[in-house]
C-alpha cells in the first residue's frame, strides 16, 4: 500500500509538534555511531568478496588529444596481471548529480590530464598499481588545449537560462550616491571527502552487484546502466555507509564503470579503489570563479541596482556549470539587475557540484560586496542587509515561504555583541595582532525531491524503515529513526533504519540539502498510513489515537502492538513528489555569520578566534546532527577564506596539489569553538514535516564573515581568495 502525496499546498497540520515519544528535534545520538567508532561499519573498500581481483586506473599524461595505442600485451600474464581493460566506456567522465545520461565523450578522446584511459587488473593491488605505472600509452597530442579560463583565446559560452537583464543597471550605477563595482575571484576546490572512492563489482549471470560509496543510489544505478548499456533493474548497488561525499559522489565516477566492465570481462569480482591523487584528478572539481559585482544604493542604503556577472569553467560539452548567482536572484532587492554566467571551456578535470554549488562561492563574494557597500554608505553592515530584504521575489514577483533572515541577523548581532565590535578598520591592536570583526548573510535554495520509503511495523511490535537513501555523515539514520519512532509511538531502539541498498524503495539521495526533508517526509507518510491501519484494527479514528512506547489506543486503554497485530505485520510505502508549492513560493534557508579574527601584523597569518552562525531551516529534525552540519559548513567557510585552493599547472592543466598535504583544508588548530544557533521555524510549504534542507547552509557565505573581519582588522581588502598571508604582507603596518 502506497501513501502518495504531491506537495501542491501548504501542510499546516504540524503533526510532529508535541509527539508523545518526543524524538523529533531532540539531539539524539546517531544509532550508527557505535558501529562507526568501533570500526564495524562497512565502507566500500571493506566488503569481503571472495575471489576478488584488484584494478588500478592508468590515466592520461596529456591534456588534449587521442589515444593511439595502449601496450597491454607485454604486461598480461606476468606478475599477476590478468587483464588491461581499454573499453571506450571507461573514458566516460564523472557524471553530474541527478543526470541519468552518460555525458558526451568521443572515443579514445583525451580532454584533461589524469583522465582514465585503461584499467589494469591483477591478483593484488600492488601488482595492479605497478603494472598501471609502467603501462605504455601512446597519444596523438593536440596543441590547442585551453587551461586559463580568463585567456582571450579560451572559448566560452553563455547558458541561456542563466542570463538576467532587468531594468537599467548602468543608469542605476550612474545615478546612485553609493556604489560598489569590483571583481572578485575564488579558486577551484575539491570535495575532499575523507573516504576515497571505491567500487567492488561482481556479476551473477546478467545481474551486477556493486558495493560502492555514492550519494544518490537511485540515480547512480541509472547512470551505471547507461554506461554499461544494460537495464537498471539488473543492478543492485549498496552504499550503507559513506565516508563523506560533498558532491563528489553525487554521480558515479570512473571506478564504478571500470570495476563493472572488468568484472564482467574477466568473470571474477573486481575492486577498484582510487588513491587520493586520483580522487583529486578524476572525480570533480568546483570551478574557480571570476565575479564582477556591482551594487548601487540610495542614501537610505536601499539597493537600486544589483549586478553579479560570473565566469566559471568546465570541460567542453559538459552541461553543468557552477550556478554562482543562485541566491543572488532572491536574497536582496534592487529593481535594476544584471546577473549572468559565462562558461570557459578548458582542459582541466571535470567541473561539478562541490559543497553547496553556487551559493558557497556566490554568497561569499556578494557578502563581501555588501560589506564594501556598507562602508561606502556609512551604514552598519547588519542594518544594510536588514534594509534590503525584499517583500516579494525581486525578479519573479512571488512570495517567500518561511524566511527568518532578519531574525538571524538580529539574533547573531545580539549574541556576538556586534555593537562592541571594532568599528574603525585597522585600529584594534593587541601586541603583534590586529583584531577585527566581520559578518555576512547566508542563503541556500530549498528543494524537495521525489522519494519513496517503506516502513513496516512487525508483529513483535518493532519497526523497520527501508529506503535506498544514504547517510553520508549527515545523520540520516538518526532522523529517520526519530520520525518513525514518533509517528509509531516507539522508542528509538525499537526502530531499525536500513539504508543504502537499491533493493529498497528509491529514496531522494543525499545532495543539494534535500535529503532529510524528502526522505523524512516519506517515512512520515508511510507511518501515517500505518497509523490508519492500526486505528482500523482498533475500531477508532486515527486522529484520536495515542501511540506510546509500543502501544496504541484511545483514552487510558492502550494495547500493545503484538496484541493488536496478532501475528500480522503492517507495511506501507510513502511516496512524495514536489508540486506547486515549489513554483509558487520562493523557498530557501537563511542565516547569518559573525567572526572575530586576529591577523599577525608581522607575518600576515590570520587566526579565526570566534565564529557564530545563526540559521533558520524549517523544522530541525535532530538538533545535534543539524548543528554538526552547520559546524562543518562553517569550517569549510574558514578553509575557503584562508587556505583552500586547487593549483593548476599552466602548461598542461594538471592539479599540482592533489593530496591533503598540499591542498589545505582546515584542521583542529585552525578552528575555534564555533557556536551554532538554530532558530525555531516551520515551513508549511516545504514539506509535510515542515523541514527544509540544512546540510549546505552553513557554508553559503561563511567565508565572507572571515574576510570581512580581515578587512576590519587590517584595512586590507583581499578580493582574490583565499586570503593567504602573501596577499596581506605588503600592506600590513609593520612593513
Ligand atoms: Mo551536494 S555538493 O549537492 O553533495
Amino acid at each position: 500500500m502506497t501513501a502518495h502525496h504531491k506537495m501542491d499546498e501548504a501542510d499546516t497540520r504540524n503533526r510532529l509538534d508535541d509527539m508523545v515519544q518526543g524524538l523529533v528535534g531532540s539531539p539524539m545520538d546517531r544509532p550508527d555511531g557505535p558501529l562507526k567508532v568501533s570500526g564495524q561499519a562497512t565502507y566500500a573498500h571493506e566488503w569481503d568478496v571472495p575471489d576478488m581481483l584488484f584494478g588500478v586506473l592508468a590515466r592520461a599524461t596529456i591534456s588534449k588529444g587521442r589515444v593511439t595505442d595502449v601496450a597491454s600485451s607485454p604486461l598480461i600474464g606476468k606478475d599477476g596481471v590478468r587483464a588491461v581493460i581499454t573499453d571506450d566506456r571507461l573514458l566516460r567522465r564523472p557524471a553530474q548529480g541527478g543526470a541519468d545520461e552518460a555525458p558526451p565523450q568521443g572515443s579514445k578522446q583525451v580532454d584533461y590530464f589524469g583522465q582514465p584511459i585503461a584499467l589494469v587488473v591483477a591478483d593484488t593491488f600492488e601488482q595492479a598499481r605497478h603494472a598501471a605505472n609502467i603501462l605504455k600509452i601512446s597519444y596523438e597530442t593536440m596543441a590547442n588545449a585551453a587551461f586559463d579560463p580568463e585567456a582571450d583565446d579560451t572559448p566560452t559560452d553563455k547558458p541561456e537560462d542563466d542570463q538576467l537583464d532587468q531594468g537599467d543597471l548602468a543608469k542605476a550605477m550612474a545615478d546612485a550616491p553609493f556604489t560598489v563595482d569590483q571583481v572578485y575571484r575564488t579558486p577551484g576546490h575539491n570535495s575532499a571527502a575523507m573516504e576515497p572512492h571505491c567500487a567492488i563489482a561482481s556479476w551473477k549471470g546478467d545481474k551486477l552487484t556493486l558495493h560502492g560509496s555514492y550519494q544518490m543510489l537511485n540515480f547512480n544505478i541509472n547512470e551505471l546502466a547507461d554506461a554499461l548499456h544494460i537495464v537498471p533493474e539488473n543492478i543492485r548497488m549498496l552504499s550503507p555507509f559513506v565516508g563523506g561525499g560533498f558532491g563528489s559522489k553525487l554521480g558515479i565516477s570512473p571506478e564504478a564503470v571500470a570495476a563493472a566492465l572488468a568484472a564482467r570481462e574477466i568473470g571474477q569480482p573486481v575492486c577498484v579503489a582510487l588513491s587520493r591523487p586520483q580522487v583529486f584528478e578524476t572525480t570533480m572539481r568546483r570551478s574557480e570563479t571570476r565575479q564582477h559585482v556591482r551594487l548601487a544604493c540610495g542614501e537610505d542604503g536601499v539597493l537600486t541596482g544589483l549586478g553579479h556577472e560570473c565566469l566559471v569553467s568546465n570541460l567542453p560539452e559538459e552541461e553543468f556549470y557552477e550556478p554562482v548567482t543562485q541566491a543572488t536572484h532572491f536574497i536582496y532587492g534592487g529593481k535594476n539587475r544584471k546577473l549572468g554566467i559565462e562558461v570557459a571551456r578548458i582542459n582541466r578535470t571535470c567541473g561539478g557540484s562541490v559543497r553547496a554549488p553556487g551559493e558557497a562561492v556566490g554568497m561569499q563574494v556578494l557578502e563581501n560586496a555588501m560589506d564594501e557597500l556598507a562602508e561606502a554608505a556609512g551604514i552598519d553592515p547588519v542594518e544594510l542587509r536588514r534594509r534590503n530584504v525584499p517583500d516579494r521575489h525581486p525578479e519573479q514577483d512571488i512570495p517567500y515561504s518561511s524566511r527568518r533572515f532578519i531574525e538571524a541577523l538580529d539574533e547573531g548581532a545580539k549574541l556576538f555583541e556586534w555593537d562592541k565590535r571594532n568599528k574603525k578598520p585597522g585600529s584594534l591592536r593587541e601586541g603583534d595582532w590586529l583584531v577585527g570583526h566581520g559578518m555576512a548573510g547566508a542563503a541556500r535554495v530549498n528543494i524537495l525531491s521525489e522519494a519513496k520509503a517503506r516502513v513496516t511495523l512487525l508483529a513483535d511490535g518493532s519497526a523497520v524503515v527501508e529506503t535506498d537513501m544514504t547517510d553520508i555523515g549527515t545523520g540520516t539514520y538518526a532522523i529517520l529513526t526519530q520520525i518513525a519512532g514518533d509517528m509509531l509511538g516507539l522508542p528509538a531502539n525499537k526502530v531499525q533504519t536500513k539504508l543504502g541498498d537499491t533493493d529498497f524503495p528509491a529514496g531522494p539521495g543525499s545532495g543539494g540539502s534535500w535529503g532529510a526533508s524528502s526522505a523524512g517526509s516519506v517515512v512520515f507518510l508511510a507511518c501515517e498510513e500505518i497509523r490508519k491501519k492500526l486505528a482500523d484494527k482498533l475500531g477508532s479514528d486515527e486522529a484520536e489515537l495515542t501511540l506510546e512506547n509500543g502501544a496504541a489506543g484511545t483514552g487510558d486503554a492502550l494495547r500493545s502492538y503484538p496484541d493488536i497485530l496478532d501475528g500480522q505485520e503492517i507495511s506501507a510505502i510513502g511516496h512524495i513528489e514536489p508540486g506547486q508549492t515549489l513554483e509558487e513560493m520562493q523557498q530557501a534557508t537563511y542565516g547569518s555569520y559573525f567572526a572575530e579574527v586576529a591577523v599577525n601584523a608581522v607575518t600576515g597569518e590570520t587566526r579565526v578566534r570566534r565564529m557564530l552562525g545563526v540559521f533558520g531551516a524549517g523544522r530541525i529534525l535532530n538538533e545535534k546532527t543539524a548543528t554538526s552540519q552547520c559546524y562543518g559548513g562553517m569550517i569549510w567557510g574558514i578553509g575557503s577564506a584562508l587556505t583552500e585552493e586547487l593549483v593548476f599547472d599552466d602548461r598542461d592543466g594538471h592539479i599540482v596539489n592533489h593530496d591533503l598535504a598540499e591542498y589545505h583544508i582546515p584542521v583542529n588548530l585552525d578552528v575555534p569553538q564555533i557556536q551554532v544557533v538554530l532558530l525555531e521555524e516551520r515551513d508549511e510549504w516545504a514539506s509535510p514535516i515542515q523541514a527544509k534542507g540544512i546540510g549546505e547552509l552553513g557554508i553559503c557565505g561563511a567565508a565572507a564573515a572571515v574576510t570581512n573581519a580581515i578587512y576590519n582588522a587590517t584595512a586590507i581588502r583581499v578580493r582574490d581568495y583565499p586570503a593567504t598571508l602573501d596577499k596581506l604582507l605588503a600592506d600590513l603596518p609593520s612593513h
